[in-house]
């Protein structure tokens, strides 16, 4: 897809080239265009490299090529981050000064604005009024977000996250084939304590069930992520409830699965938690050189969940495998689809520097009957969408 990002001068301009970033790993071609306001905020290499295409600034240059239009004319999706309250007029009020504003006005593409500015310029009656008018001519507003500002202050005003606006902007494109459907994601790793200050756990962070829970709610679905220790922000759009062990994983789940139409376990769970939890700090003192730690299993509930599945209710579990040998992969895979009774497994390689810390993910998707349905490659977002296209 060719997607322009509009870049204008505001501090959070250097936020911007995460979602260039984004977007070009995501597979679409990325033409910055950036005011030259925003050019004294990020240097024009820096997005050059990130966008791999030239950047356009100045209305006066490629002339010839009837720039000022060409670029909106091409565009499937303009995004302009940040949207300083300046910007946000000019957009209202349909002005093209510069090739920003040509370049909007010349589009009949979805724009996508994600506005930056000081809470008091936010509340303007100005600026409340540009944003009603934007809307009202179809224009997705995302954020902006509230924490900490440039200054000392702190407030409404943030730029959303980059990964927050480049999920927002492509699920404006998103078909809408998962409208209306509840569907159930869990992410993270659960952690099982051993006493107030320790756990045992797993490397999961929690980025592809994240992933999932964004991808579906571009495709309309309504979601709910139960997410267990996550490394990184959930988006604003997708509602989230948080558990810490296994058993507070096993009854959130169990309970928002009972109207679910679909359940995707992403999860990492703990197989086993301490069969006590010390009230206190385990002191070595009391130990001695060689601590036993006694484990007792944990419930299995992707099973439990299949034992228990609603009519019509599609279920599908991972499997985090460190196999390096794919057809070895493959039958380890064939046999947990078996004994988890879930409709589809995708088969994750995971490793020290594989799977769980990584922004891309490569996996297999197998059906009950052990047969390759999937083989995506890419994005943890571009998976997520490969994973979806089978409930859709
Ligand atoms: N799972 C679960 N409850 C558990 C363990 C795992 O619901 N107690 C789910 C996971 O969320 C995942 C799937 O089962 O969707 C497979 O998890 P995985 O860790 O790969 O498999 P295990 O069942 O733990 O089997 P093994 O340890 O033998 O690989």
């Amino acid at each position: 897809m060719n997607v322009v990002v509009g870049i204008t001068g505001g501090i959070a301009a250097y936020k911007a080239v995460n979602v260039v970033r984004a977007l070009v790993l995501a597979g679409h071609d990325v033409h910055v265009v950036a005011t030259e306001n925003a050019l004294k905020f990020v240097g024009r290499p820096t997005l050059e490299a990130i966008s791999r295409n030239i950047v356009h600034s100045d209305l006066y240059e490629g002339v010839a090529e009837v720039r000022h239009v060409a670029i909106g004319q091409a565009a499937d999706l303009i995004i302009v981050a940040p949207a300083t309250a300046n910007t946000i007029a000019k957009i209202a009020g349909g002005f093209a000064d510069d090739l920003l504003g040509n370049t909007i006005l010349a589009s009949t593409a979805p724009l996508v604005i994600a506005p930056a500015m000081h809470t008091e310029m936010w509340h303007n009656p100005a600026t409340v009024h540009n944003i009603e008018v934007v809307r009202s001519r179809g224009v997705t507003v995302v954020g902006p977000a509230s924490g900490q500002l440039t200054g000392t202050d702190a407030g409404l005003g943030r730029m959303s996250e980059p990964d927050d606006i480049v999920a927002a902007a492509l699920g404006v494109l998103a078909p809408k084939d998962l409208a209306g459907k509840r569907i159930l994601i869990t992410a993270g790793g659960t952690r099982e304590p051993l006493d107030p200050v320790r756990y045992i756990g797993n490397r999961s962070s929690g980025r592809q069930g994240i992933a999932l829970a964004l991808a579906a709610v571009a495709r309309g679905a309504e979601v709910t992520l139960i997410a267990a220790n996550l490394e990184v922000a959930v988006p604003e759009s997708v509602a989230v409830v948080r558990v810490g062990s296994t058993l507070e994983l096993a009854e959130a789940t169990t309970e928002a699965a009972a109207t679910a139409d679909a359940i995707i376990m992403a999860a990492a769970v703990a197989d086993y938690r301490p069969e006590t939890i010390a009230q206190t700090k385990i002191k070595k003192e009391s130990q001695g050189d060689v601590l036993d730690l006694r484990l007792v299993k944990n419930p299995d509930i992707l099973r439990s969940l299949g034992e228990q599945r609603r009519d019509g209710q599609v279920i599908i579990g991972f499997a985090a495998e460190t196999e390096p040998d794919a057809d070895a992969l493959l039958d380890l895979g064939r046999a947990k689809v078996l004994r988890k009774g879930s409709d589809y497994l995708v088969i994750n390689r995971v490793g020290w520097t594989e799977g769980f810390v990584s922004e891309s993910n490569t996996v297999v998707v197998l059906n009950l009957a052990g047969d390759t349905v999937v083989e995506a490659s890419g994005t943890k977002l571009s998976v997520a969408d490969r994973i979806l296209d089978l409930l859709a």
